[in-house]
């Protein structure tokens, strides 16, 4: 009888991953070759040599998850492949694989988008906590077993465009290097459906991190060097403020900057609820002029990159970085988690999300999850983050993401090709929230 095996691949940006997922709830093996060590003396991740990396390490990585497994590739149901959003040539080298892979063996293919897999990396941990459940999905095919256990509100009733009432809905918050994105997310017949209720104007959260820690001579990526440095410093030392995001700035026949906020549909959007992290990278940058902090900076480099591991203790933090360094890195980090967390309570209060989920790379940050925590909880609102392993990139959540698919019988076109700009479900724009 089938298991329901599903190989996630996953090579969107600068991890090459692979996955055993059975029935999108029990984690059988996740592999993961990260290229930090290739793109750290760049201080951010170089496209083509991403790409060479995915090439050399597909074919190991997914052995290596076969046999931490225990399966072959007979064993499989499916395999699962991130089609995008990412860099172009990373997402070609595990998209030609997974296609070659599942040609060969007679296999399903199933496209998943990065971001949806983000969102269930945080549906499977709540899944692998659960038993199984044994209820069959509405009009799926005998042969699974179990139904992902979010199932259980399949078929509720399905709010409208200007309904800010349903029953189900969990407001997402993907925060990660590429992206800082929020969705309604709900279960749809049988699969998942997302509505983008608002998202960066600018740089991402992550890239925010990565940038400040680069300009400020630390590791790369930054996110953890913040995250491991903050805690010594003030975080009230240096006060950030994030002027409210102006809709002329956007709508009024300005280009935006970004590649992606190119495509990207923000002028629909309720500017309540976008982000904008570039000034905050500026204003640090002012400050470590400002404040003579820049000498510091460049002498942190070469032993940062000799080291090539964020202190662990008070005093190692000290031999690297002055107090004054460690006070802006605290309140830099304050700052934006401050913002992240304004507009995602906003929000879910807005929709009536009965919950949120929290996922991406920086959703690993401590301070994020302890501040993101204490204020759900103080507002009564249930709150979610994926275990550390499954925040930052990985295979097992594309294959999650791949089971509902899977139960539906979506499988990929044969012309399956990377979407670098790939979308993720409906815009929820400021007119149909309104009901206008
Ligand atoms: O989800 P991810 O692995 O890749 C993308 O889809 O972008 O996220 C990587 C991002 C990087 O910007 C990294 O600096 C950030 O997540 N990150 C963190 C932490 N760990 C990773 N940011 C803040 N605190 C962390 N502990
Ligand atoms: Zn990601």
């Amino acid at each position: 009888m089938s298991r329901g095996l599903i190989l996630g691949i996953e090579t969107s940006c600068d991890e090459t991953a692979a996955a055993i997922v059975e029935r999108g709830a029990h984690t059988l093996s996740s592999a993961v070759a990260s290229q930090i060590a290739t793109h750290a003396r760049y201080g951010g991740v170089v496209p083509e040599l991403a790409s060479r990396e995915h090439l050399r390490a597909i074919v190991p990585v997914v052995r290596a998850a076969l046999a931490e497994a225990g399966v072959t590739l007979a064993d499989l149901d499916a395999i699962a492949v991130t089609s995008g959003p990412g860099l172009a040539g990373a997402l070609l080298v595990g998209i030609t694989y997974a296609k070659a892979l599942a040609f060969a063996n007679n296999l399903p293919l199933i496209a998943v988008n990065h971001l949806e897999g983000h969102i269930h990396a945080v549906l499977l941990n709540e899944r692998e906590s659960a038993p199984f459940a044994s209820t069959k999905m509405p009009g799926a095919p005998s042969f699974p077993q179990s139904a992902p256990a979010d199932a259980e509100s399949v078929g509720q009733h399905e709010p409208g465009p200007n309904s800010n009432t349903a029953q189900s809905q969990s407001l997402a918050l993907v925060v990660s290097g590429g992206h800082t994105h929020l969705y309604l997310a709900r279960p749809a017949h049988g699969t998942w459906s997302y509505t983008l209720i608002g998202r960066t104007v600018d740089d991402a959260a992550g890239e925010a991190f990565d940038k400040v820690a680069k300009l400020l001579g630390l590791g790369y990526p930054g996110g953890p060097w913040i995250d491991a440095l903050a805690k010594y410093g003030n975080p009230h030392a240096v006060p950030f403020s994030f002027a409210q995001i102006k809709p002329k700035v956007h709508l009024g026949g300005k280009p935006p900057r970004t590649k992606a906020a190119k495509t990207a549909p923000i002028a629909r959007l309720d500017t309540h609820f976008l982000f904008s992290f570039s000034g905050i990278k500026t204003a640090v940058l002012r400050y470590v002029e400002l404040h003579g902090l820049r000498a510091e900076a460049k002498a942190r480099v070469s032993r940062v990159l000799a080291n090539f591991r964020p202190p662990q203790t008070r005093e190692e933090a000290l031999t690297l970085c002055s107090q004054a360094t460690l006070d802006l890195i605290a309140s830099f980090q304050h700052a934006v988690i401050g913002d992240l967390m304004k507009k995602t309570f906003a929000a879910a209060e807005s929709f009536g999300a009965t919950r949120i989920l929290v996922t991406g790379g920086v959703a690993a940050n401590r301070e994020l999850r302890e501040r993101f925590t204490a204020e759900a909880q103080r507002r009564g609102v249930r709150i979610a983050f994926p275990t550390l392993a499954l925040s930052t990139d990985n295979a097992a959540m594309i294959a999650a993401a791949a089971w509902p698919r899977f139960v539906a019988q979506e499988f990929a076109p044969a012309d399956l090709t990377a979407e670098p700009s790939l979308a993720l479900g409906s815009v929820q724009s400021k007119s149909s929230q309104n009901g206008e």
